[in-house]
């Protein structure tokens, strides 16, 4: 069957197809044999909101409750607001949700106890009773009831439930002009051409997501910001945003830009001591909560990465931090600062530089010069979202400054949404991490919550790239890292795998073949993709100057930005030691610095994060050497990839069996198919790259004989070409052998031609190595004896969202594979690209593959 016509073929079963627009809120019906257990909810059960007002959470949790039932259980409940009314009907099941406050309950149960936005469920047989310690909080608790009746669960609970830390906010990097940041889905649904978009559906929507994850603020712009969002129109814009968003209890900040006072007010500077810049700031403020008076706050990247700040006034960051906070104080904002400041022009010939450094050496002397409503959000490491990072040493040096987390689900360095990594058990090593503040135990989620330093203001914020995309983040198998973010940020005790469990029942079946194969490729996925883009702490060796997507371990080193491997023919790794490095492990407080400071007592997976080693260094671990250890990562790690696929596929139950495909939507089985097969193929592309560019910098061999050794290929440059021409391929490790072949210039049309005589009569996968780039749609036939193999067109661009490069090279190399194809010994086979654009049909090679075998 060949892999493109996969999409073709319907599924036999009754299953709607789907889009993803609803998420984990799909509310699908339940199957017969647990409606039955559905018999203690009496259909005629009553819905009662203790709200009448349509924009309040409550009523809307009511409607949503009301939604819900019907989807699941298929009952028509009536749905009122007066709990009078119910009492005149014959119901004997009420299902209540309002606030405490409305529901005059003093006590009675630990309630009185909820933190902000907690809530109180409680289900005894029909009677379903929701309080929130606040509007939200109530909505929160009728979602929690809904997913657990979504999921088949009608049992009794008592549950009391309070979030961990007050912020939990999601950050959106979307640009004025409809643009996103690190956005792999589509365009934003904010903002277009300058101004907020007239059609909010999409926002209103989004809240929905959030607030079934308890996720209360969300920041809308981009942190590398534009003034022009402070224009009279565009806050006029924002408080149309506010109010789609507020029914479902999310409240809405902004990213500022530091020198606005200056490039939109007209004012001779941006000083934040500047007494004109002060009452600049206080007048837009006022005017901000004019028209949102429920405004979150504000989110300020100063002096980053070439952003304007209070250093260029020689003020602190304290000062610039306060500014913004004495503005919204009488408001009853928040300013979120970011500590991801550094210098990204560093001398990489200085031994002793380091960007690690950067958050410590920034903030630390200022602990306790910011103010009680200012929130300094940390990146989860010390760089920027690589693969594996050790916590942030900032976290134990502000016991008196409120401090938030910067997590990422926008999946920059780790696949931009077209590789499956999930991403929780790697925020999970960070939130568990102790940092053994003054010896006493100090992990990293105790000091978000407050309770370690006894801090009020605390918390979680997630950097999202929700686009138009109706899926929300351009792939379905990455919204259980929005879900997962949204339930660790109210509760980071829980587990990863259960959360994925959770969401995989609500996203997509309760069928336990589902649920077994979709937690077993997530809970891979991470491991998988550290494996083969960057192990052992070397961060993830993607292209650092170019799109961050593909493999390009060269880009890291020589150049400013810090993120050093410090590779050469002989060592590998940076030495960040206080003994003969950069001094970053005596960041940590003294129990984790030892620890760190010594190759033998740091853990394998940070091992080159920490220490310049010999490649012939061996770990702890297995004892391998560095360099065989990351030889086997690379193949282990893309060989698990193409598990992930087969997996995938062995759900489609072509017999019309009970648990697969059947219990997942041919439209979204199709597309997770795809990205599946890519990830599969970029896998491949990425283990050779980086296997490939040690042996050649290192010179020794891998044991197993794998490395730069592909028997199967027939590289396209040593077939007979007839309109095409051989190219050089920048980074060569990106191409088979260096080298790929592209249409002439000039040309339209190409063919290449291979004699099958070294291959044995049987039967083969045929694998056909080419590169997708962005600025034109060639097309490809492949062909065995002038019989039609396999047709497909370079349209990678219009399917996955990641970040086109023009150019050939780790980002835009893929693979196509045809299975089960019966040669004959000297069978011909030819490739014919046809041109379109400035994509010239480029091929890396063809690989014959006999069953069973990757190459
Ligand atoms: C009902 O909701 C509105 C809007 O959220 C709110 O202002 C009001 O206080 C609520 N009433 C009660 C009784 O909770
Ligand atoms: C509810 O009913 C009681 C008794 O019938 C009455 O005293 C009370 O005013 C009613 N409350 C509301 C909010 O209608
Ligand atoms: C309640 O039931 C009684 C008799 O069973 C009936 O007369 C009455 O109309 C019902 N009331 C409502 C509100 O359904
Ligand atoms: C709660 O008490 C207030 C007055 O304190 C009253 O107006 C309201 O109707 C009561 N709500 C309920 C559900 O009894
Ligand atoms: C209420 O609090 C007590 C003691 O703090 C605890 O043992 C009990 O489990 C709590 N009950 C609920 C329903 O949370
Ligand atoms: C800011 O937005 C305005 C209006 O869309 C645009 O003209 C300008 O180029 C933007 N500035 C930057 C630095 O992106
Ligand atoms: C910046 O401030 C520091 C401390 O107040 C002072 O020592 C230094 O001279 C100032 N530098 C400039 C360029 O004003
Ligand atoms: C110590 O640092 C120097 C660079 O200053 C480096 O060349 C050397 O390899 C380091 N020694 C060890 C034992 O890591
Ligand atoms: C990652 O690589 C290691 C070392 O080869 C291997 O033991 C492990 O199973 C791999 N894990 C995955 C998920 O590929
Ligand atoms: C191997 O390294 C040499 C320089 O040392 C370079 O010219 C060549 O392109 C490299 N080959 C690959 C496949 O990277
Ligand atoms: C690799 O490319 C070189 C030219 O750059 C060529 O001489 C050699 O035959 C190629 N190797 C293979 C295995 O195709």
């Amino acid at each position: 069957m060949l892999w493109y016509t996969w999409g073709l073929l319907a599924l036999s079963f009754g299953v709607v197809a789907e889009n993803g627009l609803n998420g984990w809120l799909r509310y699908a019906p339940l199957p017969d044999e647990l409606r039955q257990h559905a018999s203690s909810l009496p259909s005629r059960a009553v819905i009662v909101a203790l709200n009448e007002t349509e924009t309040s959470p409550v009523y809307v949790a009511g409607k949503e409750l009301q939604a819900g039932l019907k989807g699941v259980l298929g009952y028509t409940l009536s749905l009122s607001h007066n709990l009078n009314l119910s009492a005149s009907t014959n119901s004997s099941a009420i299902i209540l949700v309002g606030t405490l406050a409305a529901y005059n309950l003093s006590v009675k149960h630990n309630v009185s106890t909820l933190a902000a936005d907690g809530f109180w469920l409680n289900v005894k047989g029909g009677q379903v009773t929701i309080l929130g310690q606040n509007e939200r909080g109530a909505l929160y608790g009728a979602f929690e009831y809904l997913s657990m009746i979504a999921q088949g669960d009608f049992s009794d609970v008592d549950l009391v439930s309070s979030p961990s830390a007050p912020i939990r906010w999601v950050n959106e990097w979307d640009n004025l002009d409809g643009t996103i940041e690190r956005g792999y889905a589509g365009a934003s649904i904010f903002f277009r051409n300058g101004a907020v978009v007239e059609d909010l559906t999409r926002a209103a929507q989004y809240a929905r997501l959030l607030a079934s994850i308890r996720i209360n603020g969300i920041v809308l712009n981009n942190v590398n910001a534009n003034a022009t969002l402070l224009t009279a129109e565009n806050m006029d814009g924002l408080g149309r945003i506010a109010d789609a968003m507020r029914p479902y209890g999310v409240q809405v900040g902004i990213s500022l830009n530091f020198a606005s006072p200056q490039t939109l007010g007209g004012l001779a500077t941006f000083d934040p001591l500047d007494p004109s810049v002060v009452g600049w700031w206080t007048d837009k403020t006022a005017q901000l909560y004019q028209r949102i008076p429920d405004f979150a706050g504000y989110l300020v990247k100063a002096n980053s990465e070439g952003q304007p700040g209070p250093l260029t006034y020689n003020r602190t960051l304290a000062d610039g931090a306060n500014l913004f906070a004495r503005a919204v104080l009488p408001h009853g904002g928040v300013v979120m600062f970011r500590a991801f400041v550094y210098n990204n022009h560093l001398d990489p010939s200085d031994w002793k530089a380091d960007r690690a450094n950067a958050a410590v050496d920034f903030f630390q002397h200022l602990d306790g010069h910011f103010l009680d409503n200012v929130v300094v959000q940390i990146k989860y490491g010390p760089i920027d979202f690589q693969v594996r990072e050790p916590p942030s040493p900032l976290f134990a040096h502000l016991p008196h400054t409120n401090a938030a987390i910067e997590l990422q689900i926008s999946q920059e360095y780790l696949g931009q949404q077209s590789h499956l990594v999930y991403l929780a058990p790697l925020w999970k090593s960070i939130l568990d991490f102790d940092l053994c503040v003054d010896g006493q135990p100090s992990l990293v989620r105790s000091i978000l919550s407050g309770a370690r330093f006894g801090r009020k203001l605390s918390g979680y914020a997630g950097v999202v790239n929700v686009g138009t995309n109706p899926n929300w983040l351009g792939s379905h198998m990455a919204m259980s890292n929005l879900f997962a973010f949204g339930h660790l940020a109210w509760d980071p005790t829980q587990n990863p795998q259960t959360l994925l469990e959770t969401w995989t029942r609500l996203t997509f079946s309760l069928s336990p073949t589902v649920l077994s194969t979709v937690t077993s490729i997530s809970m891979a996925s991470w491991p998988a993709y550290e494996n083969y883009t960057g192990n052992l702490g070397m961060q993830t060796l993607t292209d650092i100057l170019y799109t961050h997507f593909g493999p390009n371990p060269a880009s890291h080193d020589n150049n400013g930005w810090g993120q050093w491997t410090r590779a050469d023919s002989t060592f590998i790794g940076m030495d960040r030691t206080v003994s003969n490095g950069t001094g970053f492990a005596g960041q940590y407080p003294p129990d984790i610095a030892a620890q760190f400071e010594a190759p033998a007592t740091t853990p394998d997976e940070l091992l080159l994060w920490f220490h310049h080693v010999p490649y012939t260094h061996r770990l702890r671990g297995d004892g391998k050497t560095v360099i065989q250890h990351l030889y086997d990562a690379h193949y282990a790690g893309a060989q698990t990839a193409q598990g992930f696929l087969a997996a995938w596929a062995a759900l489609r139950d072509d017999d019309g069996g009970a648990a697969g495909a059947g219990a997942i939507d041919a439209e979204r089985f199709d597309d997770v198919l795809f990205q599946l097969t890519y990830q599969a193929g970029h896998a491949l592309v990425w283990r050779d790259a980086i296997a490939g560019f040690y042996h050649n910098l290192s010179w020794i061999a891998d044991e197993h004989g794998r490395v730069g050794y592909h028997p199967h290929r027939i590289e396209a440059e040593n077939m007979v070409l007839r309109g095409y021409v051989a190219v050089g391929v920048t980074p060569a490790v990106t191409a088979s052998n260096g080298t790929a072949i592209v249409v002439a210039d000039g040309g339209v049309r190409g063919e290449a031609v291979a004699v099958l005589d070294g291959v044995a009569s049987g039967v083969y996968d045929i694998a056909i190595g080419y590169f997708d780039v962005f600025g034109g749609r060639a097309h490809y036939g492949a062909f065995i004896n002038d019989e039609p193999l396999v047709e497909w067109i370079g349209d990678l661009e219009d399917r996955l969202g990641h970040v086109f490069s023009t150019k050939l090279d780790g980002h835009s190399a893929t693979r196509v594979t045809v299975k089960g194809v019966g040669i004959e010994r000297g069978d011909v086979l030819k490739v014919i690209g046809i041109a379109d654009g400035g994509e010239r049909a480029p091929l890396d090679y063809v690989a014959v593959l006999p069953a069973g075998v990757v190459d």
